[in-house]
């Protein structure tokens, strides 16, 4: 039977009213999260209890939230640092405690601050290129203070709570546009007026998270989660925990390359420079299709759409070979290391390049059908909360654009005895 026959529609699977920030799944936004009912209706189908789960492309780490909330086991990967700090936090059992007393040692010196008993001290400002243009003097000093008092605290994981608020905190406090999740400044007539409250940001971000956290604990199973620094297309996936090998995937791979679709790297940039993380430049280029590629797919459910592409456009059309070829390796390195009875999810968009639709989902399918997979089902269903831009330019020109996705495939395939 084709992919297609067994490709519906769905939209029970919209979640139109769900609450997508419960958990810790509120502590920092990132382009193209999964949402978590999702994950959790996947669980709920293909998990097991005290199995593991594999999310190869983690970003801020829904799935594996998800995954320690059922109570299975879950290893993420990422090329990109700034997520796998996130995930890591949002997995991770904190001392409430000891949070706390750091929140209150560092609400102490806001308030010192704020009355006058003490004075903002020339902390040192780290120094990264053209800090100037996207940080009002203001806002770098009142940072920089922020990130001295971030860095007296001992305990590892309630440091990293707080510098996932402090994160996102750089990104409102810059001169940014929210409406994009490039980095575009705001235009100069605007700049004057903005002079963001940094504590107060940051206090507010502290203190949603730590609600979120509290019923994270509250639910959270007795499991192992791990985060792994590992680029899945040059085939490094970590060796499987699971004798046998990872029963369930649940992931979402990147919709097309960084620089033409979402830009993950763009998004991240400031606050891994501030955190003074690595590659904060190079994320988009690290990531699925950011190197070009000479080969050409043949033969693949993608190759008749690239043909199309070349002929209007030959660049892109190598961009978007580049692209897909990434992904059948990192598919290629995935399926190797899941068990002889393992299921996987892979929530992918069919985006449009040059007009020409490109059905990533059968992409996937076959792909994982060179592995013994057998094509269950594909779960079509509508976007109508998770952070996308909804217009993108496939033409790559600055100003055309056209309406991209608005439905998502939920490819679901599996490998039997
Ligand atoms: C759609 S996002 C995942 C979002 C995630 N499900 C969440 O809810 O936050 C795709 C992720 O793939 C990562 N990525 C891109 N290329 C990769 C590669 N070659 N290996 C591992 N991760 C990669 C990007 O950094 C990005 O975080």
């Amino acid at each position: 039977m084709s992919v297609w026959n067994l490709k519906y529609k769905d939209e029970s699977w919209d979640f139109r009213t769900a609450d997508t920030k419960e958990y810790t799944h509120c502590f920092h936004t990132y382009p193209a999260m999964m949402i978590p009912q999702i994950a959790r209706e996947l669980l709920n189908q293909y998990g097991v209890e005290g199995e593991w789960l594999l999310d190869p492309y983690c970003g801020t780490g829904t799935s594996l939230v998800e995954a320690s909330l059922f109570g299975m086991h879950s290893v993420g990967c990422d090329i990109n640092p700034l997520v796998r700090l996130i995930a890591t936090t949002k997995t991770t059992h904190i001392s409430l405690n000891t949070l706390d007393s750091e929140i209150n040692r560092i609400n102490e010196t806001f308030f010192e601050l704020e009355f006058g008993t003490a004075k903002i001290t020339d902390t040192p400002i780290p120094d990264i290129p053209n800090l100037d243009y996207w940080f009002s003097d203001e806002v770098k000093k009142h940072l920089a203070c922020l990130l001295t008092l971030i860095n007296k605290v001992e305990d590892k994981a309630v440091r990293n709570f707080i510098i996932v608020a402090f994160s996102e905190t750089v990104r409102e406090v810059s001169y940014t546009r929210t409406s994009t999740f490039k980095l575009h400044r705001i235009p100069a007539e605007k700049l004057e007026n903005f002079q963001p409250d940094v504590f107060g940001i940051f206090r507010k971000k502290i203190n949603r998270n730590k609600q979120g956290l509290i019923t994270y604990l509250e639910k959270r199973k007795d499991v192992e989660a791990s985060i792994c620094d590992v680029n899945t297309v040059a085939g490094e996936l970590p060796m499987p925990k699971p004798i046998g090998g990872y029963n369930l995937v649940i992931t979402s791979p990147p919709y097309g390359d960084s620089q033409t679709t979402v830009a993950y790297g763009q998004f991240s940039r400031l606050s891994a420079e501030w955190l003074e993380l690595p590659n904060a430049r190079k994320i988009d280029k690290l990531a699925m299709g950011g190197s070009p590629n000479k080969e050409i797919l043949k033969n693949s459910p993608i190759s008749s759409a690239v043909e199309k592409i070349q002929s209007i456009d030959e660049k892109r059309a190598h961009e978007v070979n580049a692209f897909y070829i990434d992904l059948g390796q990192s598919i290629d390195s995935v399926a190797n290391i899941l068990s002889r009875r393992s299921t996987i999810c892979y929530v992918v968009g069919n985006r449009r390049v040059k007009d020409v639709i490109l059905p990533t989902d059968e992409f996937v399918a076959y792909s994982f059908g060179k592995h013994g997979f057998t094509h269950k089902e594909t779960i079509v269903r509508n976007i109508p909360n998770k952070r996308m831009p909804k217009k993108n330019s496939p033409s790559n020109i600055v100003g055309q654009t056209s309406s991209t996705m608005n439905e998502e495939n939920i490819v679901i395939c599996q490998r039997t005895d």
